[in-house]
């Protein structure tokens, strides 16, 4: 797409964690995402917005081989993770999901207990050497996730008996848990209060400090308050990238416009 690449000129390679090149996504006969080609850039925020069944959560399952997991999907293009070929056939897609981690709209915590559904990545990953170790990212991943103070006394309780909005908190410190470089977020506020919004945005903003966070959001403010690029997506494509303030205050295409002032969507 032309507004990519000319608004990444002034970017650095080494800024560049994740590359897309002419993307397209297939449900069978379905083309779900056209021609995509964008750069998501290492610690920062990229929020993607666009109208519902536009493409935003197909894109984003391209970046951690999500998609891998549904039969009738077809990816095509090339997607690099630091320069690596992300589809290649060497690369195992459960290591991929550890350095790209994803935490879904709907909460999906495991049938295990709170502990055992954080400690589950680092586990299966052996990020660690003996208990204290793995007590001590438990307790980190759940205090980033701005869960602790209301779990810490019942670690052992189930994580499904968590309310809706805790068990979204579950879900990222989970995510967080295995120092992911990159994650990947769908809609990952719908299910929440705005307390809990606003601490799960909170929470974005200081992972950036050592991740690329993707976003996926329908809240234009959630867009504008936590993201520092923003990707507008319409009917598969990729209509316009660029810096969130611009795209919030100067949209370049009349698409984009019409969808942020609440006339498409
Ligand atoms: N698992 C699937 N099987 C078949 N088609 C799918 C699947 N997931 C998405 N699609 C189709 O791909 C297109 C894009 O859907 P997608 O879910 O990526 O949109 P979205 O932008 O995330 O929408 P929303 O904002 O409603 O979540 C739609 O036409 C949708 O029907
Ligand atoms: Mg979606």
């Amino acid at each position: 797409m032309d507004d990519a690449s000319t608004i990444e000129r002034d970017v650095t390679v080494k800024d560049v964690k994740i590359t897309a090149r002419d993307v397209q996504v297939y449900y069978g006969d379905n083309h779900a995402i056209k021609d995509v080609t964008v750069d998501i850039l290492d610690k920062t925020v990229t929020a993607f917005i666009g109208p519902s069944g536009c493409g935003k959560s197909t894109f984003l399952r391209c970046l951690n081989r999500m998609n891998d997991t549904i039969p009738i999907c077809r990816v095509e293009g090339n997607i690099t993770l630091d320069g690596e070929d992300i589809y290649d056939k060497r690369v195992d897609p459960v290591q991929l999901r550890a350095k790209v981690g994803m935490v879904f709209q709907k909460p999906n915590p495991f049938p295990k207990s709170i502990y055992d559904n954080v400690a589950y990545g680092p586990r299966i990953h052996g990020l660690t050497r003996n208990r204290a170790e793995l007590d001590a990212i438990v307790e980190k991943s759940l205090r980033r996730a701005a869960l602790w103070d209301e779990v810490k006394d019942r670690l052992d309780a189930p994580g499904t008996g968590l309310s809706g909005g805790q068990q979204q908190r579950l879900c990222i410190a989970r995510a967080v848990a295995t120092s992911p470089e990159v994650l990947l977020m769908d809609e990952p506020c719908s299910a929440l209060d705005p307390i809990a919004t606003a601490q799960v945005e909170e929470l974005i903003d200081e992972l950036r400090a050592r991740f690329a966070v993707v976003i996926v959001t329908h809240s234009m403010q959630q867009a504008a308050r936590v993201s520092q690029r923003t990707a507008f997506f319409h009917l598969g494509s990729l209509v316009e990238y660029g810096e969130t303030g611009q795209i919030f205050t100067n949209p370049r295409d009349p698409r984009t416009e019409s969808y942020i002032t609440g006339r498409i969507g």
